[in-house]
């Protein structure tokens, strides 16, 4: 069986994507072909479309962590022929041909029946950006944080940001978006924040040892010094989800967050986390976290691809990217 696909392929040092048609593979035991309906696009896909070493394993190859759709073959007790699935994470889209094709072939454990009431395309809008704003999220609730004190989101307008104010707005919290883009503050309030904070004001000045605890918690995505700032200002027994390092991959912070006010500091790696948590954040979001993204998700057919992932890579991405095959 053909089928359709956005392929990388390594020229000499360059990295060019294009659209192919490739054969579909012959289902191993206790995996699943699956028929893709929809993918999205995250800032890993943008790394592993334009070969940036250490994402994906070798060229030439389809990137896409997300896939959303319907299985046509199955060598899995626990699933059959025509069950709608979602899959994020694992070595999707990094070791095994991903969500950018119109087919893939998953070992049916990284692989999850698609709740009955969310929409393919609203599972993509989510996909591995919400997963991982919804896992900070419950990371930073299950500490414990203060009801009654603002939290902090940071890179407010990208693919995990975004989702984080949706979710921390909706289930009643007061969020304050950390944001570069000047123009996008209107967006971040229909979004759910209260406040929008530029992020050259917030990072003027340098992060000092131990600052106002204005905030009971934050879910940060961009890392460096906003990451530091931030540590700086949580409340008494505070916590920080940390789960991205487009700001810079290092920090400086001093103890005294920590010892002083117990603030947490929480690594989220959603990729690699269990799929019974999977399931759970899936759960919650077609529940009592349930998002209308529509109004920051544009949909996009595998030829626009490329334009999309130069977009991400400048930084300029506002909301999701959710890719329609057979569009
Ligand atoms: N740990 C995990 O499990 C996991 C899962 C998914 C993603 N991630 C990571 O999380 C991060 C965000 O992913 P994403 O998909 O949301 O990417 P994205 O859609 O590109 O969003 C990143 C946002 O960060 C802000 N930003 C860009 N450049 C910046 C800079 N130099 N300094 C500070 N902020 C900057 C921008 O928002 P504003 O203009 O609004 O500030 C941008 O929209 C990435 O590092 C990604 O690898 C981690």
């Amino acid at each position: 069986m053909k089928y359709k696909a956005y392929l990388i392929e390594q020229i000499d040092d360059q990295f060019i994507g294009s659209v192919k048609e490739l054969d579909a593979p012959s289902v191993d035991d206790n995996h699943l072909l699956i028929r893709v309906n929809y993918s999205s696009l995250n800032y890993k896909d943008a790394l592993a479309s334009t070969g940036v070493k250490g994402v994906a394993k070798s060229y030439p190859f389809v990137p896409g962590i997300d896939v959303c759709g319907t299985v046509i073959e199955s060598k899995d007790d626990r699933f059959a022929v025509g069950d709608n699935v979602v899959a994020t994470g694992y070595k999707i889209g990094m070791a095994v041909h991903g969500g950018f094709g119109e087919v893939v072939h998953l070992p049916a454990d990284w692989v999850l029946h698609l709740p009955s009431n969310l929409e393919m395309v609203d599972a993509m809008s989510i996909g591995t950006a919400g997963i991982t704003a919804a896992a900070c999220v419950k990371k930073i609730i299950d500490s414990g944080i203060s009801d009654n004190l603002p939290v902090l989101v940071s890179g407010a307008t990208g693919g995990v940001g975004s989702v984080a104010v949706h979710i921390l707005s909706k289930i009643g919290y007061e969020v304050h978006a950390i944001t570069g883009k000047l123009d996008e503050e209107a967006t971040l309030i229909k979004m759910g924040a209260s406040k929008v904070i530029q992020r050259s004001d917030y990072i003027k000045e340098p992060a000092k040892a131990l600052d106002k605890g204005l905030y009971g918690g934050a879910v940060d995505t961009v890392g460096g010094d906003i990451l530091a700032k931030m540590i700086s200002m949580i409340a008494n027994e505070g916590a920080i989800s940390c789960c991205g390092n487009v700001g810079g991959m290092k920090f400086t912070s001093s103890v005294f967050p920590f010892i002083l006010r117990g603030v947490s500091l929480i690594g989220v790696d959603s990729a690699e986390s269990p799929l019974e948590f999977k399931k759970q954040l899936w759960d919650l979001l077609s529940s009592t976290w349930q998002l209308d993204l529509k109004s920051q998700t544009k949909e996009i057919n595998l030829e626009s691809v490329g334009q999309e992932v130069t977009k991400i890579l400048q930084g300029k991405q506002v909301g999701r990217i959710v890719i329609k095959h057979g569009a």
